[in-house]
């Protein structure tokens, strides 16, 4: 089936949008990255995200349309976030997505973020059904069961931290500039990751959670004793820092992975970016015969082809959202007696 969906991401700080043919094929895919503006403030703002987002959604909707060749009474339906992410921000393109959708007669389907990451690896390959998939974000760090393109069970996540905020948070302290992973793994690539050792908290092989608040600490700590690290000193750290997420993270999708005896990972969101991590897993999961996806950086970082992916999947399931839904911040949304969703403010 050849449905045009038009995709609308606005959870964080990223306005995006773009055009998904057949559920696999992103004829556009448009960004419109804010972080120069919340650069200066050392993390995203929510008030100047939502501005941000009033102001560009429209022209970014339009790029979208016009760099796919396609006019908007063409889309066959909207795919939109509605949830995990900033409730101001996704606000804008909820309302957005659903003036579309109603003045186009088309149908609205909202669309879960962390999911939606999982969904970008649909753009570059065929899947392979039941599937593991760790999204690594900046405010999600969750391990998902996938059994097909729209069923998805929830089975380990961070009990803290997100491995993007470890990252974040530990660039902050290094006075390196926001989005602290980009910087890490830049400064990383020149270090030694054996210098510190820092802690890598598994917890052991009942639990497929994260913790990654004690790793934070650990730098915090190691500041004080030797602090203003630079030049090498700061490589190394940040190496020795990164290897400690590196290898958390793929040691639990590993077990995870023979836990639920699947042959194929997927690994996505943001952090999946990390030239370190990227390797470490792409070398033990080709050691252990199972196959390992992770999508290009542009599709691991926020953007709108993803949401259009599961929007086209779930269109095809019958899966539409009514025009009253609400957005919500947390990864799980709390149902109001059937009728939408309430916030989980
Ligand atoms: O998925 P994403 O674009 O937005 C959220 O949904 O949060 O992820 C953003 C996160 C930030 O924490 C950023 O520091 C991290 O992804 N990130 C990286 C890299 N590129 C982005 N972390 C480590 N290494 C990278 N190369
Ligand atoms: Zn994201």
């Amino acid at each position: 089936m050849r449905d045009l969906i038009l995709g609308i991401e606005t959870s964080c700080d990223e306005t995006a949008a773009a055009v998904i043919e057949g559920g696999k094929k992103a004829l556009s895919s448009v960004v419109a990255s804010q972080a120069d503006i919340h650069k200066e403030y050392g993390g995203v703002v929510p008030e100047i995200a939502s501005r941000k987002h009033v102001e560009l959604i429209l022209a970014v909707i339009e790029k979208a349309l016009g760099d796919a060749g396609k006019d908007r009474e063409e889309i066959q339906g909207i795919a939109v976030t509605n949830g995990p992410g900033l409730i101001g921000s996704l606000m804008v393109g909820l309302s957005t997505a659903k003036a579309f959708a109603y003045g186009l007669g088309r149908p609205l389907i909202g669309v879960n973020h962390l999911e939606a990451h999982l969904s970008a690896v649909h753009l570059e390959h065929e899947a392979e059904f039941p599937f593991v998939g760790l999204v690594v974000s900046g405010g999600h760090t969750s391990i998902y069961l996938v059994k097909g393109y729209t069923e998805f069970e929830l089975i380990g996540k961070t009990r803290d931290d997100a491995a993007g905020e470890a990252f974040d948070k530990a660039a902050k302290v290094l006075g390196l500039e926001y989005p602290g992973g980009v910087a890490i793994d830049r400064l990383a690539r020149e270090g030694n990751p054996e210098a510190i050792r820092f802690p890598r908290a598994f917890m052991g092989a009942e639990t497929l959670d994260f913790s990654f608040s004690g790793l934070k600490t650990s730098l915090v700590y190691y500041l004080r004793k030797y602090p203003d690290p630079d030049g090498e000193r700061l490589r190394d750290i940040c190496s020795s820092y990164q290897e400690a997420i590196a290898e958390t993270l793929t040691e639990k999708t590993l077990l995870a992975a023979k836990k639920f005896g699947v042959g194929s990972v997927v690994i996505a969101g943001g952090v999946a970016c990390n030239s370190r991590l990227r390797a470490l897993a792409k070398e033990r999961f080709e050691e252990e015969g199972i196959t390992l996806r992770i999508p290009s950086p542009a599709l691991c970082t926020d953007n709108a082809a993803m949401i259009g992916a599961l929007g086209a999947a779930k269109l095809r399931q019958g899966e539409t959202s009514e025009l009253n839904i609400h957005p919500y911040s947390t990864s799980r949304p709390r149902y109001f007696r059937g009728r939408g969703m309430v916030s989980g403010l």
